[in-house]
This record gives structure tokens, sequence and C-alpha cells, in this order.
């Protein structure tokens, strides 16, 4: 793709982004793999707050993402997988980014910059788990370089996650 992507910013999120995740975020299309309802408050509040002992502890974090104009627009960045099933131990990069601005190549900025920051962290690879429905983000892996490594179904239910891997 030619197209200039536009310029994002990412910083690590302060406890007001926890307010603005809640209200951009609170919308059935963002949440339609996330369990398709809201998420409360409190979810953002430990959201952010988990991200801040990532980026201390490991120098990289779920980022907030700001545009040019300095609005928070969603997250994008890196952080450990933690579940007992998938890519244990792992460091998955996600991304999660308001209505309004689908479309527009934000998340891909944002990814970009987000290996550059792990690779300059020191790793080696990451992985990206998504919903084997959700074709947005999986067109996300594909720009990114990604290759579909493999194919968990979920505890949940009987839907599959693919897991796409990067090596850096
Ligand atoms: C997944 C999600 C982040 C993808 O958002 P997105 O805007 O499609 O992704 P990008 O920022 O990479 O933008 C790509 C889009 O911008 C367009 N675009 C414009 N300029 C571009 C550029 N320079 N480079 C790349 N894409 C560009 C692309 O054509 C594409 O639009 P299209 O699909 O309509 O053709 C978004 O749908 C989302 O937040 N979903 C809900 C949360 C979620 O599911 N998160 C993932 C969990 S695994």
């Amino acid at each position: 793709m030619n197209r200039a992507l536009p310029v994002v910013r990412l910083r690590v999120p302060t406890h007001e982004d926890a307010f603005a995740w809640h209200r951009i975020f609170d919308d059935p299309d963002v949440m339609e793999f996330h369990g398709g309802a809201s998420a409360e408050l409190s979810v953002y509040e430990e959201l952010t707050a988990r991200q801040r002992r990532h980026d201390a502890q490991l120098g990289f974090c779920l980022w907030t993402m700001l545009d040019e104009s300095g609005r928070v627009i969603g997250f994008t960045g890196a952080q450990p997988w933690d579940r007992d099933w998938g890519p244990t131990g792992e460091i998955e990069i996600g991304w999660r980014l308001a209505r309004e601005h689908w479309g527009k190549g934000y998340v891909t900025a944002a990814a970009r910059q987000t290996l550059e920051r792990v690779a300059a962290a020191g790793l080696t690879g990451v992985v990206a788990m998504v919903d084997a429905r959700n074709s947005r983000s999986i067109a996300v892996t594909r720009r990114l370089g990604m290759r579909l490594a493999e194919t968990f179904t979920l505890p949940s239910g009987p839907r599959e996650a693919h897991c796409y891997r990067l090596d850096l």
C-alpha cells in the first residue's frame, strides 16, 4: 500500500485515559469480539493501571493512541499473554480503535511504532491473538507481515482464535 499513514502518537496510559477508553469503546461495533457488551469503567481503570506497571517493568505496554490533534482514539501496544491457554508466556501485540476512526490506517501506523519499540526493548518476536471472524484485525496482521502460526479453540465457547506470529 502506498498511501501515507496518518500521524499517531503513543503514550503510557494515564489514569484519565481510563475515562476516555470507557467512553470511546462504549460501542457494539468495537466490542463485537470482546464479549459484545460495553465494559465497566473499573475494567479500564484496572487495565490502564496494569499498563503503567508493564511500562515500568518491561519498557512496553498497551499505549494510548492520540491523533494529530491530541485526541484519544484508542490503544495499541504489547503486553504479556498471561492466560493458561494459547501462547502462554509470549508477548502479544493488540489494538482497539474508536469506531469513527476505522478505515484510515491509524492502527497500522501505531502497530508499526509498537514493533519498533518492542524490538528496541530486546524482543525477538511477538504474537497476535485474533478471533477467527475478526477480518479487520486479521487484515492488520497481514499489513504487518505476520503469519498464521496456530489456531486455538477459545475455552469460553466453540469459537476459534488465530495466533499470528512475527519474528523481529
Ligand atoms: C481491528 C481494528 C483496530 C482495525 O481498524 P482499521 O481502521 O481497519 O485498521 P487500520 O488502522 O490498519 O486501517 C486500515 C484501514 O485504513 C485504510 N487505510 C487508509 N490509509 C491507509 C494506509 N496508509 N495504510 C493502511 N491502511 C490505510 C485501509 O484501506 C483500511 O480500510 P478498509 O478496511 O476500509 O479498506 C478496528 O476494527 C477495531 O478497533 N475493532 C474493534 C476492536 C478489535 O476487534 N480489536 C482487535 C482485537 S484482536
